[in-house]
């Protein structure tokens, strides 16, 4: 009997996206799997239900969630949808593990094989199940064009016959994945564009997009990578020097966006409502970092927040504002791990625990909490990019 993949219709409200595509419900039965998806679930991203059923999918309801030995989601499941699986079933999403521990927990007791695609290793075989750079990009393309839309001025320079619209001014602080993709984008719609980081692998990267690097290059600085290539926490010291810094760049910027971020910690807080006060009228700045804490301050989760004259869009899950691109990649990283867990002539279901993909991104197994990060909720948090 083949195995049984299920595709859930995300529960909560705001999220868009879904955990699989056309092409990969095609994958997913090249591979042996029946597929059921439940109804709707790809409605936000455009992918009706018709269009999976010919791919060669069941559309089912949450019930089938039952039978299911693979389970994809986009977000962690609620204790309502793990009640709906069944005990040893394989569940594969972005699980969100830091400070829910107790999420885990129930996961655990429930007896499901449980996988955070946020924890895959950034190794070279894992790249393309790599979720946070996928869904990243994404949103660092859609911070710039959010910016735009409310920025009431063009951002590229227009030479009329009625006069000159100044080409906009717009600093990324944070050049990760994120971070990177909004100076392509700023950069595509024609704008002058900065962009500050604590890496200094970041440096070249961003000059290689044609953006002005804008730091402390202290030693500390040349210092401050973790071997997995994630930001550290910078020191007291060093953070007071960033901000002196950045407080006389930003008060020259129209737009400045942030994407700053240390695994497993709050967002490191970059701009003070002091800066956002120098900065002129109409300014505008996108906090990407606001669901870990935010780098802005008066950023508000979910909206657009007027800060002493500037306005602070704070949307969570920006991915999921353009769910459809979205939902692509982020189905195309499942299938892709997910093939690991087949065996190719059997077309069956095993998991080599062995592997070092399967050993990062695991979380729960046989009723227990198995990942290291985890296993003891009064342990320090390890920085993923030590591992
Ligand atoms: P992230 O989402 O963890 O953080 C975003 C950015 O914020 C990072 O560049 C980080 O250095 C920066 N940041 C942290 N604290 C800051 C502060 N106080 N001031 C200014 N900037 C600060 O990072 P992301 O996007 O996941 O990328 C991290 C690195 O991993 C990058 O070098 C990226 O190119 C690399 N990478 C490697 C992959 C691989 O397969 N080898 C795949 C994807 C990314």
């Amino acid at each position: 009997m083949s195995n049984l993949v299920f595709v859930a219709k995300e529960s909560v409200a705001e999220e868009t996206r879904v955990a699989a595509s056309v092409e990969t419900v095609k994958k997913m039965r090249g591979l042996g799997f029946d597929v059921v998806i439940e109804a709707g679930a790809g409605v936000l991203s455009r992918i009706p239900d018709a269009e999976y059923e010919a791919a060669g999918a069941r559309i089912g309801t949450v019930d089938d969630a039952r039978a299911a030995d693979v389970v994809l989601k986009v977000r962690r499941p609620t204790s309502a949808e793990i009640a709906g699986y069944k005990s040893g079933a394989i569940v594969i999403a972005i699980m969100d593990p830091y400070g829910n521990e107790a999420a885990l927990a129930e996961m655990a007791r429930a007896g499901l094989t449980s996988f955070a695609m946020e924890l895959m290793p950034r190794i070279t075989r894992a790249q393309s199940m790599d979720v946070l750079s996928s869904q990243a990009n994404l949103a660092g393309y859609q911070a710039v064009i959010e910016a735009a839309a409310v920025y009431d001025r063009a951002l590229p320079m227009m030479m009329t016959a009625a006069g000159t619209v100044p080409a906009a001014k717009v600093f990324v602080m944070g050049a990760g994945v994120a971070g990177l993709q909004a100076i392509a984008t700023a950069r595509r719609l024609g704008a002058l564009v900065s962009a500050t980081d604590v890496r200094p692998a970041a440096k070249e990267q961003v000059a290689s997009l044609g953006a002005k690097f804008i730091a402390v290059e202290d030693e500390e600085f040349k210092a401050a990578e973790t071997a997995g290539g994630y930001a550290k926490e910078m020191s007291k010291e060093y953070q007071a020097k960033q901000a002196a810094l950045v407080a006389d760049h930003i008060a020259k910027q129209d737009i400045v966006i942030t994407t700053a971020l240390i695994p497993g910690r709050a967002a490191p807080r970059l701009v003070s409502r002091d800066m956002l006060k120098a900065m002129r009228p109409g300014a505008v700045a996108v906090d990407l970092a606001v669901e870990r804490g935010g780098n802005i301050e008066g950023a508000e989760y979910g909206g657009i927040a007027e800060v002493e004259g500037v306005r602070v869009i704070g949307y969570p899950n920006m991915a999921g504002r353009i769910a459809a691109s979205a939902s692509a990649l982020y189905a195309k990283n499942l299938i892709t791990f997910l093939e690991t867990m087949v065996d190719k002539d059997s077309k069956s279901l095993g998991l080599n625990r062995a592997d070092e993909l399967i050993k990062a991104t695991m979380l729960t197994d046989g009723g227990e909490v198995v990942h290291p990060n985890f296993v003891d909720p009064d342990q320090p948090t390890v920085n993923k990019g030590d591992l």
